[in-house]
C-alpha cells in the first residue's frame, strides 16, 4: 500500500469537497463529502443524501461504498471526509464500520489529529474475518 506520506491528500480532499457541493441535506444542512483511493488505483467519492424520514438518511460513506462496489469493487486504502466548509471531519461511528468491511484495520483515514489507521479509529473492530470462523 501507498504510504501515507506518498498520496496526495490535497487532491483527495478536492475529490470530496467536490462530491460534498453535490450533498442532498436539506434538513441538517450539514453537507459532507467523502473520497477514497481504491487499491487498483481508482479515486471514488460520495455525498450525504437526506430524506424526509429523517432515520432513513444517507451518510457519504453510504454512497461511497456503493460507488466502490458498483465500479469494479476491491479495496480501499486511503480516505478523507470534509465537512460543509471543506473542512477534515471525522467519519461517524457506523461508518468507520462500514470503512471497514471494504477497507480492513489498515484503512489510512485522514483525520484532525492527523493521518491514522482505521484500527485506531474502531480498535477491537467487528468485520469479516469474525464471520469466516
Ligand atoms: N454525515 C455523513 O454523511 N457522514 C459522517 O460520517 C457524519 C455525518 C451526515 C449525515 C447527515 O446527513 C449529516 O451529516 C448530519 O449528521
Amino acid at each position: 500500500m501507498t504510504p501515507a506520506a506518498d498520496v496526495d491528500w490535497e487532491r483527495l480532499r478536492a475529490v470530496a469537497r467536490d462530491a460534498m457541493s453535490r450533498a442532498y441535506a436539506p434538513y441538517s444542512g450539514y453537507a459532507v463529502g467523502v473520497a477514497a483511493l481504491v487499491d487498483d488505483g481508482r479515486t471514488i467519492s460520495g455525498c450525504n443524501v437526506e430524506n424526509a424520514s429523517y432515520g432513513l438518511s444517507l451518510c457519504a460513506e453510504c454512497g461511497l461504498v456503493s460507488e466502490l462496489q458498483n465500479t469494479g469493487g476491491g479495496r480501499l486504502t486511503h480516505f478523507t471526509c470534509v465537512d460543509g466548509n471543506g473542512e477534515i471531519l471525522v467519519p461517524c461511528g457506523r461508518c468507520r464500520q462500514l470503512l471497514y468491511e471494504f477497507g480492513g484495520p489498515g484503512l489510512l483515514l485522514e483525520t484532525p489529529a492527523g493521518v491514522m489507521p482505521l484500527s485506531e479509529m474502531l480498535p477491537q473492530a467487528f468485520g469479516p474475518g469474525h464471520l469466516a470462523k
